[in-house]
């Protein structure tokens, strides 16, 4: 089983945190530590349940050579136990989160906290275009790794 746990959420779970969750997972992979160190991602919202993501977010991983990783799916009050770190996008994700069913605040973060650009938002890009894409994922990067260089070294894991 897996030693820590990682979700990822934004409101759509088309846009921003599945491009989130298919970079951390990379990295992961990187590193090695798939067993180690779950991931995943879901909504806020409801609308996109069981969609692949955005066309955007697809083609934007790929310029990369990275693959996405899972269809659209709500939170869920279990989230709070099951995921070590629940990563919101925006501060609109984290209110919600923080006052969701079941949640457990202590396990909320701010993705942008992790690149060290405290109370920074991972704008919405669903109305924008494609460049607004290319910005999220170089965010979503930086974030990435700091959020990974935390997990492995606050000695959570034993390796
Ligand atoms: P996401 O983007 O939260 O990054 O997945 C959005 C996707 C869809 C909608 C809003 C945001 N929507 O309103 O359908």
């Amino acid at each position: 089983m897996a030693q820590q746990s990682v979700l990822f959420i934004c409101l759509g779970n088309i846009c921003r945190s599945p491009m989130a969750e298919a970079i951390f997972t990379s990295k992961v992979k990187e590193r090695g530590l798939e067993s180690l160190i779950s991931v995943d991602s879901a909504g806020t919202g409801n609308w996109h349940v069981g969609e692949v993501p955005d066309s955007r977010t697809i083609s934007t991983l790929a310029k990369h050579g990275i693959a996405w990783v899972s269809r659209a799916r709500q939170v869920k009050p279990s989230d709070f136990t099951e995921f070590d770190y629940v990563v919101a996008m925006d501060q609109a994700n984290e209110a919600d989160l923080v006052s969701w069913k079941g949640s457990d605040p202590d396990r909320v973060s701010l993705m942008m906290d992790w690149a060290a650009e405290v109370g920074e938002e991972v704008p919405d890009p669903y109305y924008g275009g494609l460049d607004g894409f290319d910005k999220i994922f170089e965010m979503l990067d930086r974030a990435a790794d700091g959020l990974l260089n935390h997990i492995v070294s606050n000695r959570s894991l034993a390796v």
